[in-house]
């Protein structure tokens, strides 16, 4: 077994049995790509973590003190890692506002990736 095989190959048993089989779909042998799948719990600490981490980075980028509030909606795709895209509320300046925010994930590789933030 090769050395990288066995961390994939827990990861996409342990989205298999998060997200169910069709979020898990091989197109080819080396590369897997999954379909957009709605996100069933929006209170899931991890999905709280995504759309707290999507707030922070902004804040990094732009010196804004936005302060994430809750995960509204959102949806994920299975790339090599995890694509979010979650709608979350955060107030900035004492005003409640939407954003529509993009976070990549590969969990193995502790890699986090704000790649879109706007507000809607
Ligand atoms: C975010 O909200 C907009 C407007 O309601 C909706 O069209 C979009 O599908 C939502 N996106 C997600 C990721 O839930």
């Amino acid at each position: 077994m090769k050395p990288y095989f066995f961390p994939l190959l827990t990861f996409y048993v342990f989205n298999l049995l998060l997200h169910g089989a069709s979020a898990v779909r091989v197109r080819d042998a080396s590369l897997i790509i999954g379909d957009w799948e709605p996100v069933k719990d929006v209170k899931d600490s991890h999905i709280r973590e995504i759309g707290q981490f999507a707030v922070s980075e902004h804040n990094k980028e732009t010196n804004n003190k936005l302060q994430f509030g809750i995960v509204v909606s959102g949806k994920f795709q299975i790339v090599s890692g995890i694509n979010y895209r979650l709608n979350i509320s955060a107030i900035h300046l004492s005003e409640a506002n939407m954003y529509e925010v993009e976070v990549f994930e590969q969990e193995w590789k502790k890699i986090m990736k704000l790649t879109s933030f706007k507000q809607i």
